[in-house]
């Protein structure tokens, strides 16, 4: 059994150099209320949700992009009512939303 149930790394990189990234697109914004909401929850601590911040994790064109682990799900989402879907339906009660997810062919 893993320490977490779920660990969730949101891309938060920037770059300087006019190439697409996902600080351009409010990942910080994304980041912070999924580990408030993770929190507020109850999900937080080791059996349950871990939230972490990632370097570029090369799917850049997708971005905003976090990716949920051990399932190796990978989303894109737009606002916080996206990432509210994805703490309740999939970090809360194990079902991955589907709608959100990023196509398996976007790469950087
Ligand atoms: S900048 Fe976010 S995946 Fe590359």
């Amino acid at each position: 059994m893993s320490y977490y149930k779920h660990h969730v790394f949101f891309c938060l990189n920037q770059r300087e150099n006019g190439e697409a990234s996902c600080m351009q697109h409010a990942a910080q914004d994304g980041f912070a209320h999924c580990k408030a909401r993770v929190k507020s929850e109850g999900l937080a601590g080791p059996g349950g949700v871990r939230v972490n911040k990632a370097g570029c994790l090369d799917r850049c064109a997708g971005g905003p992009v976090a990716v949920v682990y051990p399932e190796g799900v990978w989303y894109t989402y737009v606002d916080q009512h996206d990432i509210d879907e994805i703490v309740e339906s999939h970090l809360k009660n194990g079902r991955p939303v589907e709608r959100l997810m990023l196509a398996p062919d976007v790469g950087r």
